[in-house]
């Protein structure tokens, strides 16, 4: 008797949960970036996401030494373990001609800027593990170098994004120009921000197209023969385009070339809003940005959408003048749908595929640091520990 009756309840249960998502109730905040932050690293990465990851893991583990941080460049006693070890791998797996994180199968990848994502973290160990500050000083230098040195520049001289022909491509400006900025601002270099500065301005030179919603940036486009390789309005390129740019011009501000670079920070501020501008006016009913809003799928991503929102929470507390309270209420719902979607492996769900641009992957690193991203920005605005 009590037999059947709970195997006719367990029955009753899975028919009325039959093709449903289970709505997943994270038990905190902190939990949620944990089943996050373990998917990100359990992934096999390439040098750009070698370096993004670094990034995320920097404002979650160590937010004291990321750039949105009240006094970044200065060592505060705490050394950032979890950040020098994704450092320490992009180091070792440098290249001969200075590229970070480039030593993998062959070494073949023919991006100019990648490696240099991971720059950052890779010159904060110079001063916070002060044992082996000339092993972190060299490696980020050989880097630096490189891209000075050795990567192509194009037509206009902005540094391409290629190594073996000249091209802009959106990614490009969160790959190259916030390491330029921080190793500025580190070595007190007002060349190198500017240098970072410019070769934002010449990206979105070359790329700003007008969309639907307004303008926004094209993915890539060949300098050498002078024509597009995509000039779709891709979601995720936008998101690297902005996040770059918010992380230069807080480098600036943070940097003792702050007052001399004024104009410099507020270009970048209004191009940054430009491209929220943009793509929040393209939300889908789901709350999420499309994956392009022209030029190909447009199906609901939390990749690029976790990186929109992760700019508009530092855009409000960078510069609340620019960046008000509408934007964040559309953080806040694009927050809400992008954490909905996490899986049961932490995964942010659905994502483009970082490989296939076109179609919905399963796993995506930069969707994980961009979630992190996301939610370190979030708590960061708000002060404390929010409560989901
Ligand atoms: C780090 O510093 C220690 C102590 O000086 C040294 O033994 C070690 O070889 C250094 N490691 C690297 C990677 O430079
Ligand atoms: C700034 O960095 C550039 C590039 O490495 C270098 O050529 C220049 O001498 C540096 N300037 C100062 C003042 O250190
Ligand atoms: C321009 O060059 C790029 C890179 O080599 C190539 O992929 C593209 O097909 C070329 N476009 C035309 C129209 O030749």
């Amino acid at each position: 008797m009590y037999r059947t009756f709970g195997t006719l309840l367990l029955a009753a249960t899975c028919l009325t949960n039959a093709g449903a998502r289970p709505i997943r109730r994270w038990p905190s905040y902190t939990n949620l970036v944990e089943e996050i932050k373990t998917a990100m690293q359990a992934s096999i990465r390439t040098s750009w996401e070698q370096g993004t990851a670094a990034g995320a893991i920097i404002e979650v583990d160590n937010p004291e030494y990321s750039v949105f941080a009240h006094k970044p460049f200065e060592y505060d006693g705490i050394m950032p373990i979890s950040v020098l070890q994704f450092a320490m791998s992009a180091a070792v797996r440098q290249t001969a001609d200075g590229r970070l994180s480039q030593n993998i199968n062959d070494a073949e990848d023919g991006a100019a800027l990648d490696g240099a994502s991971a720059g950052s973290a890779v010159l904060l160990g110079s001063f916070t593990h002060t044992d082996n500050e000339s092993f972190w000083a060299d490696s980020a230098e050989r880097e630096l170098n490189f891209i000075l040195n050795d990567v192509p520049r194009t037509s206009t001289g902005a540094f391409s994004h290629r190594i073996d022909t000249r091209q802009y491509w959106a990614d490009g400006v969160y790959m190259g120009p916030p390491f330029l900025a921080y190793y500025g601002a580190v070595t007190k270099n007002q060349t190198l921000l500017q240098l970072a500065y410019d070769n934002c301005r010449l990206y979105r030179d070359a790329l700003l197209i007008d969309g639907p919603t307004g303008p926004l940036w094209a993915h890539i486009y060949d300098d050498d023969n002078k024509t597009w390789v995509d000039e779709g309005i891709w979601g995720t390129g936008n998101a690297w385009a902005s996040a770059g740019m918010i992380r230069v011009a807080a480098t600036i501000e943070k940097s003792c070339f702050r007052s001399e670079m004024k104009h410099q920070t507020s270009s970048l501020v209004a191009w940054v809003k430009e491209i929220l501008d943009g793509e929040f006016a393209a939300l889908t009913s789901d709350n999420l940005v499309p994956d392009y809003l022209t030029g190909g799928p447009t199906f609901s991503d939390c990749s690029s959408s976790a990186a929109f929102s992760s700019v508009a929470y530092r855009g409000a507390k960078l510069w609340p003048h620019v960046f008000g309270l509408n934007y964040i209420a559309v953080a806040d719902r694009i927050r809400q749908a992008v954490v909905s979607g996490v899986t049961d492996l932490g995964l942010l769900s659905p994502v483009v595929d970082p490989l296939n641009w076109g179609q919905i992957g399963i796993l995506s690193t930069e969707a994980q640091a961009f979630g992190l991203m996301m939610l370190s920005a979030w708590k960061d605005l708000l002060g404390y520990e929010p409560v989901l």
